[in-house]
């Protein structure tokens, strides 16, 4: 396929590489996305995850607790080509950063260093308490729920704990979405891959990346609002297409 050749040579031609993703980089390591057939917003109602129903009463959260454990967001899942493929251009000094609206810790359990992942919408591997801020690890909460305890709260201050996911109606880290924008407004490629980009304002920063003279490149099974936008478009699985890019940037 031709575009898997473009989009090696964009690479290769390259310093500062920047790859944006979203849940479709990671339904190959079989977590669900949001919005295919068989999503997650096709089995939970996504007004059951705003912070405003979470902060409403003990009842809701033990809700939104249930549907996080059932729901597979909190499995251990592991990365998939992808995820590694990206992991690959860190090693080769070729990734700037990873912008990722994932909360699965995928892209740091393949290899890229902590501090090249910028987390938009949080880590659900961590528990934040909303009174004193403290934060701990999910496991220890799960721990918790699995022991009968339905609506945890905060051991030192008896708060309310909350997964340190961004829930609907709740700011995003400001200063990750900052960082997340001025790395973008400073790369030669930005490559997008597993996301409608219909979300904001994660989805405004493929068009800061644009503005700011970056090539864009989309990867994706099904088409985005962007996709005019980019040199390369690359319609199918990610894991498959990144293998391939891949396989030809190693060989220049
Ligand atoms: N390879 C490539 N693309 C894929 C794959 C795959 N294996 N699997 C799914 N996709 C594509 C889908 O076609 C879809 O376009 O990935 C995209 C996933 O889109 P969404 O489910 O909307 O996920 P995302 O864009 O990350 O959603 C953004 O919305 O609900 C909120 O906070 C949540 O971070 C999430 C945000």
């Amino acid at each position: 396929m031709e575009e898997i050749e473009r989009l090696a040579q964009l690479i290769i031609e390259s310093q500062k590489v920047i790859v944006f993703t979203g849940a479709g980089i990671s339904t190959e390591s079989g977590i669900p996305d949001f919005r295919s057939p068989g999503g997650i917003w096709s089995r939970y109602d996504p007004e059951d995850f705003t912070i405003q129903k979470f902060l409403s009463s003990p009842a809701a959260r033990k809700t939104i607790w249930k549907m996080s454990v059932e729901g597979g967001l909190l499995t251990e899942a592991e990365p998939n080509l992808a995820h590694y493929a990206i992991a690959e251009l860190y090693q080769l000094g070729k990734l700037d950063c990873v912008i990722t609206q994932n909360i699965d810790n995928l892209h740091q359990k393949a290899g890229v260093p902590e501090d090249k992942v910028f987390e938009l919408h949080g880590n659900v591997g961590w528990v934040v308490c909303l009174s004193c801020r403290r934060r701990f690890p999910m496991p220890e909460v799960l721990q918790k729920i699995k022991e009968g305890i339905e609506v945890p709260d905060c051991p030192d201050c008896q708060g309310i704990l909350k997964p340190d996911a961004v829930f609907f109606g709740e700011a995003l880290p400001q200063e990750t979405l900052q960082e997340a924008i001025r790395r973008a407004q400073n790369c030669d490629l930005f490559i997008v891959i597993g996301s409608t980009l219909v979300i904001y304002p994660a989805a405004y920063i493929p068009t800061y990346a644009g503005e700011a003279g970056a090539t864009l490149a989309i990867v994706n099974l099904t088409p985005t609002p962007f996709d005019h936008y980019a040199e390369v478009v690359i319609r199918g699985k990610a894991g498959e297409i990144m293998s391939r890019v891949m396989e030809k940037v190693r060989l220049s």
